[in-house]
């Protein structure tokens, strides 16, 4: 059995491409593995809060020590964590937002990155603690980042990136959707690329 994870996070609610085709992914790896069990963690519907000094004095104490608050906010991410670790596959769906990614995707990552628990340093320098998943990145963008001029501004891939593979999470597929802002065969073609990714990327 496959147990899929599913992180969506666009603020365009039923508009959202990232969404959409990550659904559909999550459909195709189902159709591969009818066993499949899908968790979707729906980051707009129930976003999580930002970190705050509960989160970053509690994660470094013991449990014991930790007060009520302290605990609670690393009981949230203990569950991000979790949620990582049952996965064998884990699909991001984000949209591209002001040169990045939204503040619930990176509210997500910033209760995932745990020193312990899903990293730690040693004397080679940091290791990732997470192994053995894969990883599908679906971003949405109005314009086109992944080559020409505007690759430059691309801090929502080349971040996810870095901060997936911190933590152990190296095995990874980009799925653009990109230049769906540059008219309405532009969007037709990104989604169509895509769609035609994920359905190989399913098969493979
Ligand atoms: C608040 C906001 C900011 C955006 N910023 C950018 C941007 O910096 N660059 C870009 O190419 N598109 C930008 N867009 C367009 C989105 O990337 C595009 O609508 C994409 O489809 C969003 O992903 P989604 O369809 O999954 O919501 C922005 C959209 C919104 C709503």
């Amino acid at each position: 059995m496959t147990s899929i994870l599913l992180v969506t996070s666009s603020p365009r609610g039923a508009a959202s491409h990232s969404t959409r085709v990550a659904k559909q992914l999550v459909r195709n790896l189902a159709a591969a593995d009818p066993a499949s069990e899908v968790v979707h963690r729906d980051l707009v519907r129930t976003p999580l809060p930002h970190i705050d000094p509960d989160f970053a004095a509690g994660i470094y104490r013991p449990e014991e020590e930790r007060t009520a608050e302290q605990a609670r906010a690393v009981t949230r991410s203990d569950a991000v964590v979790d949620e990582v670790l049952a996965a064998d596959a884990i699909i991001i769906a984000s949209g591209f937002i002001n040169f990045g990614i939204s503040s619930t995707l990176k509210a997500w990552i910033d209760h995932l990155l745990r020193a312990g628990r899903t990293f730690r340093y040693t004397n080679e320098g940091p290791e990732g603690l997470i192994q053995g998943k894969k990883v599908y990145l679906v971003v949405a963008s109005g314009g086109v980042y992944s080559d020409g001029p505007a690759a430059q501004f691309d801090h929502a891939v080349p971040y996810l990136k870095s901060a997936l593979s911190f933590v152990g999470l190296t095995d990874m597929e980009v799925i653009r959707v990109e230049g769906v802002a540059m008219g309405a065969e532009a969007e037709q073609a990104a989604l169509s690329r895509a769609e035609t990714r994920i359905a190989a990327l399913a098969a493979a």
